[in-house]
């Protein structure tokens, strides 16, 4: 079997293309706020793209481990992963465009290399527009490398398809220019090498009229992408000429090991799922569910394999599962994976064990895996734990609903932890209908209350986001209304502190509370509970939410806009949530303890239960 990564520095680190090889980094950006993860190798090498320079010299070759999160849904074909694995060469402003396509054809046809048929080779070139030229260099190239291999390599036109000596296709920005990797940064047109399976899997109502090497129709894989990064895209997104010209080149280890295990008559198809790199992943899958690896179980068994691995590496990257940004995305993948595997059948916790199996099958490669393997299983079995227990119970609510409407998609995700994408998958698999707009209005709610969290203004006092100090929270805003009531409008919020366990509320009144007042408290709360309100927001400017009666926290400091959350017109608090969608979920109010907590300020304990 060729070890691809091991052909792919060795050929790069040798003369005359003399690289040096760098380690990834990790999957976390560390000095890049516009991005979640690094979603490719050209990522962490941004500074040097632009000119500063490298330690180790102007020719680098890594495998760089990837995440992109934009099509998690996609997963489950043969060609879309989350993590992957991305083999690159650089030139900091030494080669070009000339080297860069002799040596990317070299290494995809030398004999000892990869050795794949040159005549099976197709490639793109940038087809040009107002920003940039059509790439006639790339072109000239490419024709010389295809002729040094007596093969007459022709420009076509992908509405002709692959006819006569056609073998280089022009295409738009859409598919041949790369980056930036954020909204700004080095990016520059790229040419793309394909191969042809040879495979008959065209359809036309799928795939468009005619099969070309962009067609996706999956005859054509393509295997790597030459970037030739000679452009800064600016915050006012003008391209500006860089003042050096690089190579940034990209190829999947996962398309790759596929196609060549494949022509080792090793797999069945070129599917990467089949291949060294997830066979142990799979086929623990299957002794687990008792399925074997066909029909429609393949799918939920890539989907599951992918996840475990990517949050296998994710967290041994440091990052934690939770309610935003990365954690979010982590938690997604983990609780996708374990919808799938209830789905292929498998009833117990499974997560864990296919963990060990990442960590065993990567770790010659990542050292971290294996230092971080107690914290990546533990982890991963616990969020598992987690979701297992209400999975059951959301499936059976999202049941109740031929219309699926946001507030319900919402109280999926506060009760039952579905993330929102997870809802609206199962709807569209089950052809609920979702009130689309509703929806994406409580999905945007949902980002505001993210990035508040984000922005470190979260002035809830949260220790954390589950769904018990969710509730207890609404029950928060619950005491301090009914304080007013019982004990006059002087009551103000002095300070809030919630764990998992119990809410903390400080308050301004003079004396300790009577018994018969703690027992008003408690039985108005319950009560209000018992009514089922609604809680719901609005954004309003700050003097808006005051003249609307809205409660502040007198010390707190506002931005100009706040959130807004009302529970029916009962209370109303300036607050960055999030809280639950109606009362009747918070269960039994009880007041535990009530004392002095300063002068003229009192605290009470309190928790919900059932
Ligand atoms: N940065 C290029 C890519 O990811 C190589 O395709």
């Amino acid at each position: 079997m060729i070890n691809v990564k091991q052909k792919f520095i060795e050929f790069f680190t040798t003369h005359p293309r003399n690289h040096r090889e760098i380690p990834s980094s990790p999957l976390v950006p560390e000095n890049d706020p516009t991005v979640l993860f690094i979603t490719a190798g050209m990522h962490p090498l941004v500074p040097y793209l632009l000119g500063e320079p490298h330690p180790l010299g102007k020719r680098l070759v890594d495998v760089q481990k990837s995440m992109r999160t934009d099509d998690i849904e996609e997963v489950g074909d043969l060609s879309h992963f989350t993590f992957f694995e991305m083999l690159g060469n650089w030139s900091l402003g030494d080669y070009f465009k000339k080297e860069a396509i002799f040596w990317s054809f070299e290494f995809l046809t030398g004999k000892k290399w990869l050795g794949l048929d040159p005549k099976r080779i197709y490639i793109s070139v940038f087809e040009g527009d107002g920003n940039a030229p059509m790439d006639n260099e790339s072109t000239l190239y490419w024709k010389d490398a295809f002729a040094a291999a007596g093969i007459t390599a022709e420009l076509g036109h992908p509405k002709q398809g692959v006819i006569g000596n056609a073998r280089i296709f022009p295409y738009p920005k859409t598919k041949n220019w790369w980056g930036p990797a954020g909204q700004t940064g080095p990016c520059g047109p790229d040419s793309e090498m394909f191969y042809d399976t040879g495979l008959q899997v065209h359809d036309t109502k799928v795939h468009g009229p005619i099969c070309h090497i962009n067609c996706n129709c999956g005859r054509y894989l393509e295997v790597w992408n030459d970037v030739f990064m000679q452009y800064n895209k600016k915050t006012d997104g003008a391209f500006e000429k860089l003042a050096q010209q690089n190579v940034d080149t990209g190829m999947g280890h996962e398309r790759v090991t596929a196609i060549l295990e494949w022509l080792e008559g090793k797999v069945s198809e070129p599917d990467p799922f089949q291949t060294g790199l997830f066979k142990n992943i799979i086929s623990s899958l299957e002794s687990l569910s008792g399925k074997k690896y066909d029909g429609m179980y393949k799918r939920y068994m890539r989907i599951v394999a992918d996840h475990v691995r990517s949050a296998s590496f994710v967290i041994s990257d440091g990052v934690m599962p939770g309610n935003k940004e990365r954690g979010y995305i982590l938690r997604r993948l983990i609780r996708r994976a374990v919808r799938f595997g209830r789905l292929l059948g498998i009833n117990g916790l499974f997560m864990k064990t296919l963990s060990e199996i990442v960590i065993k099958d990567y770790q010659t490669d990542y050292m971290e895996l294996n230092k971080n393997s107690k914290v990546i299983t533990d982890t991963i079995g616990m969020e598992e734990k987690k979701f297992g227990n209400t999975l059951g119970r959301g499936l059976k609510e999202l049941d109740k609903y031929q219309v699926l409407t946001g507030k319900i998609a919402f109280d999926l995700y506060q009760s039952f932890g579905f993330p929102w994408e997870m809802t609206a998958e199962i709807a569209r698999e089950r052809t609920q209908k979702i009130e689309k707009k509703l929806f994406e209005e409580e999905f945007k709610k949902h980002q505001e209350l993210s990035r508040t969290a984000a922005k470190g203004t979260f002035k809830g006092g949260l220790q954390d986001q589950s769904e018990k100090t969710t509730k207890l929270h609404t029950a928060t805003h619950l005491l301090q209304q009914t304080l007013r009531v019982v004990l006059g409008k002087h009551v103000r919020q002095k300070g809030s502190h919630i764990t998992a366990e119990r809410l903390r509320f400080d308050f301004s009144h003079p004396r300790k509370l009577t018994d018969e007042e703690i027992d008003k408290v408690e039985q108005i709360i319950n009560e209000k509970i018992k009514d089922n309100l609604p809680i719901t927001t609005e954004i309003l400017t700050l003097d808006e939410a005051l003249v609307k009666g809205a409660l502040t926290v007198p010390e707190a400091r506002y931005p100009e806009k706040v959130k807004v959350y009302s529970v029916d017109n009962f209370s109303k608090e300036v607050c960055g949530g999030p809280h639950v969608g109606f009362t009747g979920k918070l269960g039994t109010f009880k007041i535990i303890k009530e004392e002095a907590a300063g002068n003229q300020i009192r605290r009470i304990y309190a928790s919900l239960t059932g």
